[in-house]
């Protein structure tokens, strides 16, 4: 086999066999194919596509390009959740602890954040002591003991995506739905999950621009992990605006913490519900909505889901003390106020009330990053107690003198450029405007 040929084969819109797509995802992993020649191979699949055979076979290359976590020492029916991405998507450390103390397993793999989006590896670590690296037996050990452990993902867990993303980042080959769906099944199937639940995220601040590009993502990894033996659902859920009112790697720990108390903002407690009930209905535990909707409140209301996201913090060594009281984590040095004046302003607008119309929810990510809160590349150092806190979301009355959010940051300078970039993001009409669904559609 070649690979000049199956750039050639691409280009001119074949299809790839399973042996061809092996070839290709054991070279380039190995070193034996050059970063020019997969990203040309990489550029042809953006512009002529993959069928599903083709993705499929992909996903299953990339999956096996390194080690499988075995979960079979973990008893009951393991279940695992992903999200495509987005600003202020914190719903993993509200899940988790809901379904262990409903007895569901969770050994969940996560990542950091990259560019505009937050990760649940930096949110975990904005908690003093938290390992995010522990071994695979202790990893096993703490969901056997705790039934929840969320780890940091291992070096030889996909390699080839690893190799593979980091090409697409610079080579302008991130957004095609084959090559999203490969990335995220690759990692997924490889971590071991009985069952997945995926959150594909559609608006301003996700991959997906649009609910067909977000429906057939969802649909593509639905097929790939039914292929793959794996029982799959994914759940398209909003991100045209922040999710719940917090973004920042602690502030967002501290929103997951009311949520846990019951405490939650409206639309992020309805997406971590949803997602802990299917959840629950794929880990064999409730057989409809209704009964899984019941069981989640009960553990919201009675405390146990809060005492369990206590109970694994101490496991991992991190201070769960600070779970009660998290101010302290969150002081920052200089913050500002972003009020109904300064977006009217900002827009032209000419009337004393008006309505919060559109978020450009990248733009706000990238406000929470200028600010210290994420990185441009993958050795930037993050400042985990910066961020921002949204007193308003979209369809929301706003006056002169309401405040829209505060920024939180430790530089004068950097908040200044954040605050900028964060009252650029909004439109503002004089008109009611509708709020946009929380959760579009289940496939
Ligand atoms: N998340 C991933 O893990 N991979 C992608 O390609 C996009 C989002």
């Amino acid at each position: 086999m070649n690979t000049y040929d199956l750039i050639m084969k691409k280009r001119n819109g074949g299809v790839l066999n399973k042996d061809e797509i092996a070839y290709i995802v054991d070279g380039f992993t190995k070193g034996s194919i050059p970063d020019y020649q997969m990203s040309a191979l990489l550029m042809a699949i953006y512009f002529k596509g993959m069928n599903a055979e083709e993705t499929t076979n992909l996903t299953m290359s990339m999956a096996d390009s390194g080690d499988r976590l075995d979960l079979s020492a973990i008893k009951g029916r393991k279940v695992d959740k992903h999200s495509t991405g987005g600003v202020g998507d914190k719903t993993s450390l509200i899940v988790g602890p809901i379904l262990a103390s409903l007895g569901v397993p969770v050994a969940k793999m996560s990542g950091r954040g990259l560019g505009h989006t937050g990760g649940t590896i930096d949110k975990l670590e904005a908690i003093p002591g938290f390992s995010t690296s522990i071994s695979e037996e202790a990893f096993i050990n703490q969901v056997n003991t705790v039934g929840l452990s969320i780890v940091g993902q291992t070096a030889n867990l996909a390699p080839a995506d690893k190799k593979i993303y980091a090409l697409r980042d610079v080579t302008a080959t991130v957004d095609n739905i084959s090559l999203i769906a490969a990335s995220i099944m690759s990692k997924k199937l490889a971590a071991g999950a009985d069952a997945i639940v995926l959150d594909v995220k559609v608006g301003t601040g996700a991959f997906m621009k649009d609910i067909e590009g977000a429906r057939a993502l969802a649909e593509t990894m639905v097929s790939i992990g039914k292929l793959a033996g794996r029982d799959v659902t994914a759940v398209i859920t909003d991100m045209n605006e922040p999710l719940g009112n917090n973004i920042g790697n602690m502030l967002e720990v501290a929103e997951a913490v009311d949520c846990l108390k019951g405490n939650g903002e409206a639309r992020l407690m309805e997406v971590s519900k949803v997602l802990a009930c299917h959840m629950l209905i794929k880990a064999g535990k409730a057989d409809n909505e209704k009964e899984s909707l019941e069981m989640v409140n009960r553990v919201i209301d009675d405390g146990s889901a809060f005492a369990k996201m206590k109970e694994f913090v101490s496991a991992q060594g991190g201070d769960a003390t600070c779970l009660d009281d998290y101010s302290a984590l969150c002081k920052t040095d200089y913050s500002y106020t972003v009020t109904g004046k300064d977006l009217f302003e900002a827009t032209s607008f000419d009337s004393t009330i008006g309505y919060l119309k559109t978020c450009d929810n990248q733009e706000v990510g990238m406000a929470s990053l200028e600010l210290g809160g994420g990185r441009r590349t993958k050795e930037d150092v993050i400042d985990l107690a910066v961020g921002i806190i949204l007193n308003k979301h979209l369809g929301d009355e706003i006056s002169a003198d309401d405040t829209v959010a505060t920024l939180y940051a430790n530089d004068e300078g950097k908040l200044k450029a954040a605050t900028k970039r964060f009252i650029n993001a909004y439109s503002v009409s004089d008109k009611k405007c509708d709020k946009n669904p929380i959760v579009y559609e289940v496939i």
